[in-house]
């Protein structure tokens, strides 16, 4: 059902302590990674957003059984994976789904479909389908783009250069090699992407290992059994930034983050708001499920300045990239985003509609081919008139970034196909209203 939202002028300043939502990338995971152990584990903290919930359903279709026994505790069974399917295997909008389970049904003894929505059949496939064929896996697409025919075939290990940090690839890669016993498989990339595959392959036993080779980063795989262990999922940064950023530019903010991921392969934007100047703080660090964790305390910061942000930082901070453009309207100076081509392979072209929407707020930001220029408040308060509205796109994040804006806006502001911010940040609404003081 579509469902608009309609901010109201001005925010309240947010207040108070909040518990960061469960993390995507983790809680797909955790289900797939998890489900090659072929025992029981339980999953703790596991994200109900619509791509996670997706990533389940194919599970089940395989021969898993998964249960909740709590709202955010599930229960997964994989002795008896895998299985053929018996109907096609519907990703919904999530390209994690799509690209790490055409890694692992690479490696099965039975034929595979796997589709997706309007947005997800858009998206490049290729980068997935071209290393698993080297592997020796058989894919037939849609000229590169889904749906994705798997059928069975043997694999072997291959060393890949990557021409992209993608987590996607990489890990697609890796499960496939993980399940072959024909030698080993490494992926070399240019900048290191999320390693949270690595992590979770190691925390259930796995011999993958990462390593600089000639410049690149590579991680190494080979068949290992997996061990099943209960696992615990860490807050999701991507979901915390909506909220941070929201505390940096509205007036009197003052939030406590409990239980954020702090990977440092995740942590990107916290580097770029204190090069920015924000008021933010990281506390209680600790170690969960192999994934460093920790509580972030930020204030109003209205003193923050503008920063180049490109090369390595990209894949740190990628998903979190619409809401830093809005973030930069706040700071005095210019701010530069380049390196970020693959934003137009998002959920939407999110180089296009970041920028179509951010305009209609009066946001002085300009497209590139990979990035974006935005001119930020220069002397006024960078408050938004408001009195408009913001399509999503099938764009979970460009939703969030618009009702964001929207906060700072003197009049209301309607986002339109809300319905889309269930991908990954199910009581969004709840947790904004709770905040406002
Ligand atoms: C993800 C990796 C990133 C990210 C996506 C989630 C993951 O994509 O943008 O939202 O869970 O592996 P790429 O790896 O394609 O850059």
């Amino acid at each position: 059902m579509r469902k608009s939202v309609i901010t109201q002028g001005f925010s309240a300043p947010l207040r108070g302590e909040i518990k960061t939502p469960p993390d995507k990338s983790m809680s797909h995971r955790s289900l797939i990674i998890g489900s090659l152990t072929k025992g029981k584990i339980k999953i703790s903290n596991f994200l109900t957003g619509a791509d996670c919930l997706a990533t389940l359903e194919i599970l089940k279709e395989l021969g898993c059984e998964i249960q909740f026994i709590d709202e955010n505790t599930v229960v997964l069974d994989a002795k008896n994976a895998y299985r053929a399917p018996k109907k096609e295997l519907y990703c919904g909008n999530s390209g994690t789904t799509m690209r790490l389970m055409a890694g692992l049904l690479s490696a099965q003894n039975f034929n595979s479909t796997l589709s997706g929505d309007i947005s997800l059949s858009k998206r490049p496939m290729k980068r997935i389908i071209e290393p698993l064929s080297f592997m020796g896996a058989a894919i037939k697409s849609n000229d590169g783009k889904a749906p994705l025919v798997i059928e069975q075939a043997n694999i072997k290990g291959i060393e890949y250069k990557s021409p992209i940090a993608s987590a996607q690839v990489k890990s697609a890669l890796l499960l496939a090699g993980l399940q072959t016993p024909n030698g080993k498989t490494t992926v070399l990339e240019p900048h290191l992407s999320r390693d949270h595959t690595e992590r979770m392959l190691k925390f259930f036993g796995s011999n993958v290992e990462n390593y600089n080779k000639n410049g690149l980063f590579a991680a190494t795989i080979s068949q290992t059994p997996l061990m099943p262990k209960d696992l615990n999922v860490v807050g999701d940064i991507s979901s915390a930034a909506f909220i941070m950023i929201a505390a940096a530019i509205i007036k009197d903010s003052d939030v406590i983050l409990k239980n954020i991921g702090l990977n440092p392969t995740r942590t990107g934007l916290i580097d770029v708001m204190k090069r920015m100047k924000a008021n933010i703080d990281v506390l209680n660090c600790d170690l969960v499920s192999n994934e460093e964790v920790g509580d972030i305390r930020i204030k109003y910061s209205p003193d923050m300045e503008g920063c180049e942000i490109s090369g390595d930082l990209i894949p740190r901070l990628i998903d979190e990239i619409p809401v830093i453009a809005l973030l930069a309207s706040q700071a005095k100076g210019e701010t530069i985003i380049k390196d970020a081509g693959d934003l137009k392979n998002k959920e939407s072209d999110r180089i296009a509609c970041v920028e179509r929407e951010l305009r209609k707020f009066g946001v002085n930001i300009q497209g590139t081919e990979d990035g974006f220029i935005i001119e930020g408040k220069n002397g006024g308060n960078g408050l938004f008139k408001g009195d408009l509205e913001v399509d999503c796109y099938h764009d979970h994040r460009i939703a969030m970034m618009g009702y964001i804006a929207g906060l700072i806006s003197q009049k209301p502001c309607k986002i339109n196909d809300f319905e889309w911010v269930e991908t990954s940040f199910p009581g969004f609404l709840n947790i904004f209203e709770n905040l406002k003081k």
